[in-house]
């Protein structure tokens, strides 16, 4: 039997509910590569997703969202981010997501001033997922049409989080909006 969307939000219910630290996110990190190769729910819930976001899933109690994202253009490159006080899991689809993660080396004492130097990068490949723990800046770039999964432990929109500039060295608030 393949592993379905429904069983993936429980089993997010169940991890969160057992461990909300770093277990529960691995627990939910390596769940949903199970999700991803379930031929059927890629197809249903990421082929038919254009470019822009669907939510899949929502746990009130716990908070985790499940979304369906998705891009068709041809060259497209994210500014870093945070995710403010949630982590993050990915899980890729279809296409790739060029994934970099970056480091904050400034002292934080300035506002809106923050130097940021890349760290690490990797390509996330269909059928993988990777957490992001909270506070880890990243940015993703998707050279080609692509189709991911994100979870997060918050509703993003409404949590504050920043977007950085590495070449000017500046921050600004993303969400809430103003
Ligand atoms: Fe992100």
């Amino acid at each position: 039997m393949a592993y379905t969307l429904e069983q993936f939000g429980a089993d997010c219910r169940a991890s969160l509910s057992r461990d909300p630290g770093a277990g529960g996110r691995e627990a939910i990190r390596a769940r949903l590569e199970l999700l991803l190769a379930n031929r059927a729910f890629v197809e249903a819930c990421l082929s038919a997703q254009g470019s822009g976001k669907t939510v899949l899933y929502h746990d009130p109690d716990t908070g985790v969202y499940v979304m369906a994202h998705g891009t068709d253009e041809g060259d497209r490159r994210g500014r870093p981010h945070d995710h403010g006080a949630s982590w993050a899991v990915y899980g890729q689809a279809a296409g790739v997501t060029e994934m970099t993660v970056w480091e904050r080396t400034d002292d934080r004492s300035r506002p809106g001033h923050a130097a940021l130097e890349e760290i690490h990068g990797f390509t996330l490949e269909p059928g993988k997922a990777v957490l992001f723990d909270t506070g880890i800046i990243h940015s993703t770039a998707h050279p080609r049409p692509a189709r991911w999964v994100r979870v997060t432990g918050a509703d993003l929109d409404t949590i504050e989080r920043h977007a950085y500039d590495p070449d000017r060295r500046t921050m600004k608030r993303m969400t809430p909006a103003a």
